[in-house]
């Protein structure tokens, strides 16, 4: 195993540690023993997850002391909800877990945000640990304590925040995933780059080559500065009164698009990045950008393997999703807009037509050199 390389999210009390390794999950009782008193977890996954990296994981914690009550849910954003959580709840309860215990989440984002709100729940909050194994959860949902499952009246209606007591990272599991989960994984991570941290943008643009090819020590950079800027955005505004929405760059757009293909047509983070190109043009017409910016955006989802052209919808479609959206408060749509590179800025309420320009010129987008 190689040495971890570990990031600290600072929030008093909740603080925790980012540890980030190739092989680190056959050495997560170390890591977990340091982060937690417990001695007793249930480990959520699914059987997919499992298949590939259960055994191996209980193993590695039963030889070191640990009781593991496995209770897997079934595969896939459908069964993100209050009935999966209830049945994990109740074999847990059946299990007498206490509040000496805790959970393990052992998955992508599903299972982790399914496994982070039944250990907010269960005794007013359990101590609960991240191992991430798509890159959208390593590099985005596994940090920052947002737990929540869908309610069919809309995505993470019912969450809560609770943070993990240690967020444990082996991009070896990276290795099992599908090309198309990654690649949804590489759109959600470029929006650190293009709202935060200008320098984060400029390493994906020179390792463009390694990040497709999977370079083991490009992802795992990759992956560290990710949550390092994850990080700094939740320790300054750990429940989203203001900051922390500039995760949401190219989500009004894109969980619009999501919706209008119904949750199969596009991966989140495909979606995201078509949506941040919705969000530049915007940006574009608003001052914000410039048309060499634009492209700079535009090549590295193109480069990175991702679409850039905004799908064919009625703008008019597209706007009524994005209303309908949870994240419209008092029915006021909400963008998070590019400021140049590194940077951004928020805008409420803009006017109508702007929005549906915005779009039409997403769909005839293409960037060029
Ligand atoms: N809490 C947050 O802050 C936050 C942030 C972003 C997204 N999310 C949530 O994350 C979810 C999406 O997460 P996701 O993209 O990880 O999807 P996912 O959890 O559905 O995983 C995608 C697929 O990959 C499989 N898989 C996972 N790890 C694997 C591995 N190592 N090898 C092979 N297959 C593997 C899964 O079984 C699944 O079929 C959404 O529900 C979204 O709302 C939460
Ligand atoms: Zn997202």
């Amino acid at each position: 195993m190689s040495a971890l390389r570990e990031l600290r999210v600072d929030l008093g009390e909740r603080s925790y540690s980012i540890r980030i390794g190739a092989g680190s999950l056959t050495q997560a009782g170390a890591g977990i023993s340091e982060a937690s008193r417990a001695r007793r977890f249930l480990l959520v996954s699914n059987e997919r997850v499992y298949g590939l990296y259960g055994e191996k994981l209980v193993k590695a914690l039963q030889s070191q002391g640990y009781e593991v009550l496995v209770s897997l849910m079934p595969d896939g954003e459908q069964y993100k909800n209050m009935d999966e959580a209830m049945k994990i709840i109740d074999r847990a309860i059946a299990w007498n877990l206490d509040r000496s215990g805790g959970a393990i989440a052992l998955g992508g984002g599903v299972v982790g945000d399914l496994a982070g709100l039944v250990a907010s729940l269960v005794h007013r909050g359990i101590d609960f640990i991240q191992l991430p194994t798509t890159l959208l959860a390593q590099v985005d949902s596994s940090v920052g304590g947002k737990v929540a499952v869908n309610h069919p009246r809309g995505k993470n209606l019912l969450g809560a925040f609770h943070q993990p007591r240690l967020v444990l990272i082996d991009p070896l599991t990276l290795k099992t995933l599908e090309e198309r989960e990654y690649r949804g994984g590489l759109g959600e991570a470029v929006k650190y780059g293009i709202a935060c941290d200008a320098g984060f943008f400029g390493y994906l643009e020179e390792h463009v080559e390694q990040v497709r090819a999977q370079d083991p020590e490009c992802i795992e950079e990759l992956i560290y500065q990710a949550c390092r800027i994850k990080a700094e955005v939740v320790e300054e505004d750990e429940q989203e009164a203001r900051h922390r929405m500039v995760l949401n760059l190219g989500h009004t757009f894109g969980h619009s698009l999501e919706m209008l293909g119904e949750y199969q047509a596009f991966r989140h983070g495909e979606a995201v990045a078509m949506g941040t190109i919705a969000a530049a043009f915007m940006a574009l017409e608003m001052g914000y950008l410039d048309q060499g910016q634009l492209n700079r955006i535009g090549l590295l989802y193109r480069a990175l393997g991702l679409a850039t052209r905004f799908p064919g919808y009625d703008p008019e479609e597209v706007y009524t999703g994005m209303m309908n959206d949870k994240k419209s408060s008092h029915n006021r749509l909400r963008f998070i807009l590019p400021r140049g590179i590194g940077a951004y800025v928020v805008v409420e309420a803009p006017p109508r037509e702007l929005v549906y320009r915005a779009i039409r010129q997403a769909q005839k987008y293409s960037p060029n050199y």
